[in-house]
Order: C-alpha cells, then sequence, then structure tokens
C-alpha cells in the first residue's frame, strides 16, 4: 500500500451504496489486522459526534432541511475538521480503516445533479488513501436488506444514480469488490491472496 516511510500507517477506506456491507467487512479487517498485531481503528464518515456532524445527522434523519451545496460543504468540513488528527495517527504508526471519505461526498452529492467537479473542490488537500475498497452491489440487492429507507437517501431510484457516479471516482486505489454473493469471501480472498 503506497506508505513510502514503513513506520507509517496506512489510510484504508471503504466505499459504497447503502446497505453494501461496508460496516461489517470495515469491522472484519479491523479484526483480521488487530489479530496479526497492528495498531488500528475503525474510522467513520458523516463523524456524527462532532458539531458539524450533527447538524449532517439532523439532516440524514429529516430533522432539518438543507441546501444540496450546504450539505456537500458539511460533509466535506466534517472530514476537514478530523484532518490533523488523522495526518497525525497515521505518522504514528496506526493504521485507519474509514467507513466512507471524500468519495461518497462526490458521488452522492453529483447524483443529485449538482456539478462534479464542483462537488470535487472541497475534497482537494484532504488525505489521499492508500486503498479504497469499493463494495459493489447492485442496488436491488442492497434495498432489500433490513433497515434501508431509514434515511434521506435510502431510496432505490437515487441509489441507482449513485452507483453510477462511484464509477466516474474509480482510480488505480481502488480494488472493487463484487458482492453478488458474498463480499466475505471476495474480501478473505484478497486479504490472503
Ligand atoms: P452512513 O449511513 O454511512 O452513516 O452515511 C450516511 C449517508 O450520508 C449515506 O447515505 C451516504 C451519505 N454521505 C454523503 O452524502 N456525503 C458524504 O460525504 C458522506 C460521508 C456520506
Amino acid at each position: 500500500m503506497g506508505a513510502s516511510n514503513e513506520s507509517r500507517g496506512a489510510l484504508v477506506v471503504f466505499e459504497g451504496l447503502d446497505r453494501s456491507g461496508k460496516t461489517s467487512q470495515c469491522g472484519k479487517l479491523l479484526s483480521y489486522l488487530e489479530g496479526l498485531g497492528h495498531s488500528v481503528e475503525l474510522w467513520r464518515f458523516p463523524d456524527r459526534t462532532t458539531s458539524v456532524g450533527q447538524m449532517i445527522s439532523a439532516y440524514l434523519t429529516n430533522k432539518s432541511q438543507l441546501d444540496d451545496h450546504t450539505i456537500h460543504l458539511l460533509f466535506s468540513a466534517n472530514r476537514w475538521e478530523k484532518r490533523s488528527m488523522m495526518e497525525a495517527k497515521l505518522k504514528a504508526g496506526t493504521t485507519l480503516i474509514v467507513d466512507r471519505y471524500s468519495y461518497s461526498g462526490v458521488a452522492f452529492s453529483s447524483a443529485k445533479g449538482l456539478d462534479f467537479e464542483w462537488c470535487k473542490a472541497p475534497e482537494n488537500g484532504l488525505i489521499a488513501p492508500d486503498l479504497v475498497v469499493y463494495l459493489d452491489i447492485p442496488p436491488e440487492k442492497a434495498a432489500e436488506r433490513g433497515g434501508y429507507g431509514g434515511e434521506r437517501y435510502e431510496q432505490l431510484e437515487f441509489q441507482k444514480k449513485v452507483a453510477q457516479h462511484y464509477k466516474l471516482l474509480e482510480d488505480s486505489s481502488w480494488k472493487v469488490i463484487l458482492c453478488f454473493i458474498s463480499c466475505h469471501i471476495a474480501i478473505a480472498t484478497r486479504c490472503h491472496g
């Protein structure tokens, strides 16, 4: 994974549609790396514990309404407010497994119709991941999973658009895991392979 300094931790990001299984797979990778004796932490965005995160949470749970550009910038600000802590952890040798990052920011907002380049701009300067694991699940399959529909973006037609916009963001740091059968088996195979 792209780190030139051996003592630096790795930044591993999980991305995918709502209910694609990111949270479970992040947890499994955390246990696996801890078992190998690595210093590792699990983070997630949005981080709903900060004051910015609470505004985001109120929006996602339909308790508040915000202009699309405004909520986009809040999601980005939520990453910026954690940037220096992220840098310090990585420099200290801790690997961070992060459930959603800038790719979610751009894919979800541009799927609403916001300009793609405008959506990317506020992410410039955030720490680039060493690895992005994209869990590629058909939107219809994700919609069948428990708890779907509880938050603002969990709507099948919108998630189909998000999937298309994610595809525009794929770069050399991505590993795409096809989740048609079992993400767990696919990821386990790649971890050992
Ligand atoms: P979560 O379910 O992983 O907590 O994510 C909450 C929702 O927020 C999810 O539908 C994806 C969306 N989202 C954005 O629209 N922009 C972002 O920058 C992030 C991190 C999430």
